[in-house]
């Protein structure tokens, strides 16, 4: 459990719980080719992964099964943190807008893409307008259509849920060279991520943001690392946020990032459809529940604790595996 302190939490309702399932890394698409050009370039490499490997590893009924579990639980709100498809080909786009549509309504579920959904190419941001329902406001003033960076065009997004959440979601995807898996959020997006959280801590509300690459170390290599974490921190450090959760490296971490009053919990989660073999690597999901509550001096404050669920292949379905366990530490 680990104890948040956001700015002002006039808006916050006291005892009332607010719950988030956190998934990421669907890879939900088959990759089917309508042309030779779909496999130029780095996509060849992709391609070959996913044919001998990733096909196998990330399986449709693991899915069905994930979706079947989010719907028994019954979150307030589902936030996926990219990768849902291998090779971000249009094709993997609509397919996985299915999936979108399968796991709730775009009120419910907001996405931020991945390094596969950006795979290669350069169509931008604009390449996920498929899945715009599932990305609240565009965040950026109007000259962000000007931007330059086109890849974080109209990002960070926005969504204000209730009186006393809000969710931001960051891109980091950006398409790479053959053999890197790496991100990159961007100078002029850091800056809009940075106005965006002072302005919500304003507001008194909450701060969840969503990021596929970790900006910690979480046992990714250089090659798959975020390129400007260290700004990313940095911006952290000095904006604060109550929680932030990626996705990118395939197993559970849970770190810190140091925010202005206390450490700001940051917790990555498997990718919750895989069937590997590798017991770390198996699908899984959190339950993130948020409870505000006041410290014995009186100081609103909430309290985030969660629960983990993975995949068991003998009944085919997701079990708790562990019960909200806790944090020594605060944050804000
Ligand atoms: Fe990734």
């Amino acid at each position: 459990m680990s104890e948040c302190r956001p700015h002002e939490l006039m808006n916050f309702p006291e005892g009332q719980a607010f719950t988030i399932a956190h998934l990421s890394d669907l890879h939900a698409t088959d990759v089917r080719l309508g042309s030779p050009r779909d496999v130029l370039g780095k996509r060849a490499l992709g391609w070959l992964s996913w044919r001998h490997r990733r096909r196998h590893e990330h399986q449709a009924s693991v899915l069905r099964a994930l979706i079947a579990d989010l719907h028994q639980r019954a979150p307030d709100h589902i936030a996926i943190t990219g990768d849902l498809t291998h090779l971000g080909l249009p094709s993997e786009i609509a397919a996985a807008t299915n999936w979108l549509e399968r796991i709730g309504p775009a009120e419910q579920v907001s996405v931020v893409p991945g390094n596969h959904d950006a795979y290669a190419g350069a169509e931008g941001a604009e390449r996920w307008l498929p899945w715009r329902h599932y990305m609240g406001d565009l965040a950026g003033p109007p000259a962000d259509a000007d931007d330059a960076d086109a890849d974080a065009r109209g990002f960070p997004w926005i969504r204000r849920i209730g009186g006393h959440i809000a969710l931001i979601g960051i891109s980091s995807a950006r398409p790479t060279a053959p053999l890197l898996a790496t991100g990159r959020v961007g100078a002029r997006q850091r800056a809009r991520v940075e106005a965006l959280l002072a302005t919500l801590a304003a507001e008194g509300r909450v701060r969840i943001v969503l990021l596929h690459h970790p900006p910690v170390a979480a046992g990714q290599s250089r090659r798959r690392q975020l390129d400007d974490a260290a700004e990313v921190r940095a911006l952290l450090t000095r904006a604060g946020a109550e929680l932030l959760l990626h996705g990118h490296t395939h197993e559970c971490h849970e770190g810190v990032v140091r925010g202005p009053h206390g450490p700001i919990p940051v917790l990555g989660v498997a990718s919750s459809s895989s069937a590997g073999p590798r017991p770390a690597r198996r699908a899984r999901y959190r339950l993130v529940r948020i409870v505000p509550e006041r410290a014995t001096d009186g100081t609103p404050r909430c309290r985030i604790s969660w629960q983990l669920r993975g995949f068991d292949a003998a009944t085919g379905g997701f079990v708790a595996e562990t019960e909200e366990p806790a944090l020594a530490h605060s944050a804000g």
